[in-house]
């Protein structure tokens, strides 16, 4: 009650005060996961409905069970319809506009205002908002949003459930700049705005610095990924001398190409695209929104020397965009994983005709201004590719392996014909450049060949292929003059903390996409060393890259682990392999080898760890730079040199296991340049838990098993339990296992106030994620336990 009259507080101005006021709309909403038609009236009794604040999934909030809907290859979570309610109090409006913006909701939004249905929304990536001015009323109002994610599968991936992004409430002088009404680019502002009563409305742009300053933008400091510069444009509407609508609008001034011979440039400089896709799930956190998460997520990815991000394969949370604006990573911004032709049973492609043109227009719409975005995709290995495609009758697993599995030639589009998918893709294409030609457009192409009906169309302007590396050479005589990136690449698989041996040896995963993998240990190697078969290791794709001045970049698959789409696995794994960090956000070893070539900071990383059967062979690995050489040392003995060759991007030795400690050193010109030390671990005596990451309201601590000398125990699988005091909540624990079955998120509901907080360590580590300020102990059965303050 108490939140509603602050509410009402706010919104008391709305008589008096006549520019634009935008409000988060995020708290007090009321939940329910169940469905009846009664849920959208007024006076539906709601009393007994759980309170919380959106962004919010119900999906991760469940178990993971080998029946839910989604299927391993959706995460495993729970599906299903729920309810939102919001109660909200309006003062007499006088003139002004009401306008209640979504940022995603997943899926199937139906959005009702006093019992009347105000507007559908199907896909569950986009932004929309609604006039709802006509439905609301002095008083007392309710929203209710019926979330329908029941017919699946749906996704290839997991993707949440509910009013998963922010909600916006803004009210506006009845003249205003519409909805992503600015467009600025190449120093020019159209602005494109409602003037109902026909009045003379004078429009006003200034050009605001980096503080917020009035600038000149004569010689304007350019947009980098080294220095981020931005500038905003803000804009006011005027009428009779009286602002009556305001907005500001971020943007940047940078000048880049995509060329056929030298690859990719930015401002003048020549640098490949080191870029990694990334789904919109935060692992624990489910794809519930945390700007915490999402920074701690880039933060990481930019460490590792990243300075791209593709949204595979949707419209990203606008959160991502800004924080790439500001922190210098470029994005390829993806609209759709399908077209007309299905991958799932129940996906998109189901509302692709009613839909694709305004989710299409809206996504170039909403974020045509971001300084960071240089690629638009308007798809991802969409099955218009070929004339005929088989997927809509496999099962989501199948769907997901099929992909890459090659196609008949005669499916191919035919000389001087235009087929109606290259005609498809001309359309789309052309709705990109209604709204926005400052951007070459592409698509995420799997079929490599130029007779593919998206290339055919000649509407693509940059040629962008998924995997099929070895075809890269054939680039510049396949699309002469077209500029090429790997718009997805390697699928490499890996479990962090696990390695199969030989490493010398490649294991691919499933052999033929028709072939089940089975392994008892549902794990995949962390040498870089196991891939599926339409993929490659990380060291295989770079190489080429690399030594490939046309190539402009890579998109690698992926950044971090994410829930979904367990290749090579089915149910119990439940979550990705295919990440360089894992879904509890800690590096897998390949990490390193990234660090040590997209970075300059001297850096080392020798794995694995040193803890194994005496007499073991075991592959010694080490990713360094900045050096000419690294001797190994065991025990104080030296068992060699090695030095790197130009198409290297790791020194390895095979050495016999001796307890005690194993020791990397590089050196330049004979000097030390870094060294690494790993010590065989004695039993596990310690928990040891420090802050991985500080958000503003979100920590993430990590957990380590450590000995009585504090050596991580690289196979401690201790139950942790954790408790928290102060005014702090735990949201969530994972350890990275693809197979665990433990609850991620922790919800205190009325009936379960107190829930326990757990997690059992993978190799040696675990993470628990919470809010707000206070102290968590950490304890086990055995272990001495830990406390740590935040
Ligand atoms: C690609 C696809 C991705 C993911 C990946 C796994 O074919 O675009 O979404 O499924 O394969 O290797």
């Amino acid at each position: 009650m108490k939140k509603l009259l602050c509410l009402v507080c706010v919104l008391c101005g709305l008589t008096t005060i006549q520019a634009r006021q935008r409000q988060n709309f995020d708290a007090d909403w009321l939940f329910l996961l169940g469905d009846s038609a009664q849920m959208s009236q007024v006076d539906y009794n709601d009393s007994h409905w759980r309170s919380l604040s959106v962004p919010h999934d119900w999906a991760i909030e469940g178990d993971f069970y080998v029946g839910n809907p989604s299927g391993a290859g959706g995460g495993a979570l729970p599906g299903g319809v729920g309810w939102y309610r919001k109660h909200f109090a309006v003062s007499e409006l006088a003139e002004e506009r009401l306008f209640l913006e979504f940022d995603g909701v997943y899926m199937n939004a139906t959005i009702y205002v006093n019992g009347q249905k105000v507007g559908n929304r199907p896909y569950g990536y986009s932004s929309f908002e609604y006039d709802i001015t006509p439905y609301v009323r002095a008083g007392q109002n309710v929203v209710a949003v019926r979330v329908d994610n029941s017919d699946q599968p749906n996704s290839r991936w997991y993707s949440g459930c509910g009013i998963y992004r922010h909600v916006w409430l803004t009210q506006t002088h009845p003249i205003h700049v519409k909805h992503w009404g600015v467009y600025v680019h190449d120093g020019k502002v159209e602005v494109d705005y409602e003037n109902p009563t026909n009045q003379k409305v004078t429009v006003k742009n200034t050009w605001l610095d980096a503080n917020g300053k009035p600038a000149s933008i004569k010689k304007p400091r350019k947009w980098s990924c080294e220095d981020p510069y931005i500038y905003k444009v803000r804009t006011r509407l005027l009428v009779a001398g009286k602002v009556v609508d305001e907005v500001e609008t971020t943007t940047g001034f940078r000048d880049f190409k995509f060329d056929a011979k030298t690859g990719f440039w930015l401002n003048g400089k020549n640098f490949k695209l080191n870029g990694v896709c990334e789904h919109h799930d935060f692992g624990c956190l489910g794809a519930a929104l945390n700007e915490d998460a999402l920074h701690r997520k880039l933060s990481k990815l930019k460490a590792m020397g990243v300075n791209s991000i593709r949204s595979s394969h949707n419209p990203p949370a606008p959160e991502l965009l800004n924080m790439c604006d500001t922190m210098g990573l470029i994005v390829m911004d993806e609209s759709f994983d399908m077209w007309r032709r299905r991958k799932t049973q129940n996906d998109y492609a189901r509302f692709f005709d009613e839909w694709h043109e305004r989710d299409l227009s809206d996504l170039i719409l909403r974020d045509r201004n971001h300084p960071s975005i240089l690629m638009w995709s308007i798809g991802n290995e969409v099955l218009e590719q070929w004339s005929s495609a088989e997927a809509d009758t496999l099962t989501l697993e199948q769907a997901n392996l099929i992909l890459n599995a090659g196609h008949d030639a005669s499916t191919l589009a035919k000389e001087g014909e235009l087929s109606v998918q290259s005609l498809l893709t001309q359309h789309l294409a052309e709705i990109v450049k209604r709204y926005d030609t400052s951007r070459p457009i592409l698509a995420g192409c799997n079929e490599p060949s130029p007779n593919n009906h998206l290339f055919k169309s000649g509407a693509i302007d940059v040629i962008g292929f998924n995997y099929h590396h070895q075809w890269v050479k054939d680039v510049p005589q396949n699309f002469p003059g077209k500029p090429f990136i790997f718009s997805e690449s390697v699928s490499a698989l890996q479990t962090r903390g696990y390695y199969m041996m030989p490493s010398d040896s490649i294991f691919v995963a499933p052999k033929q996409w028709w072939l089940p993998y089975t392994d008892p240990t549902y794990m995949c190697s962390a040498y870089d060393n196991m891939h599926a078969s339409w993929s490659s290791t990380h060291e295989e794709t770079w190489d080429v890259v690399k030594h490939s001045p046309y190539v402009g970049g890579q998109y690698i698959w992926t950044g971090f682990d994410y829930l979904g789409e367990p290749t090579p696995y089915g149910f119990p794994a439940r979550s990705s392999y295919f990440g360089i960090i894992d879904l509890a956000g800690f590096p897998k070893d390949s990490y390193y080898m990234y660090q040590s070539e997209w970075t300059q900071q001297p850096m080392l990383h020798l794995f694995p760890h040193w803890n194994w059967v005496p007499g073991d062979y075991i592959d010694m690995w080490c990713y360094y730079n900045n050096a000419d050489e690294v001797e190994l040392f065991i025990n104080g003995e030296s068992q060699g040199i090695r030095k790197k060759g130009p198409h290297d991007y790791h020194v390895w030795w095979r050495v016999t296991f001796d307890p005690g400690e194993v020791k990397a050193v590089s050196r330049k010109d004979g000097k030390v340049v870094c060294s690494q030390t790993i010590r065989t671990a004695g039993a596990p005596a310690n928990i040891r838990l420090s802050k991985d990451y500080v958000g503003r309201e979100t920590t993430f601590i990590s957990v380590e098993v450590v000995d009585k000398d504090g050596n991580l125990c690289p196979w401690a699988e201790d139950q942790i339990h954790f408790i928290s005091e102060g005014e702090c909540t735990i949201l969530a624990t994972d350890n990275g296992n693809q197979t665990s079955m433990e609850r991620m998120r922790v919800v205190a509901t009325p009936n379960h106030p107190y829930p326990s907080a757990q997690r059992k360590a993978f190799f040696g580590k675990c993470l628990v994620v919470v809010k707000g300020h206070g102290s968590i102990t950490a304890k086990s059965a055995t272990l001495i336990p830990d406390v740590i303050e935040f």
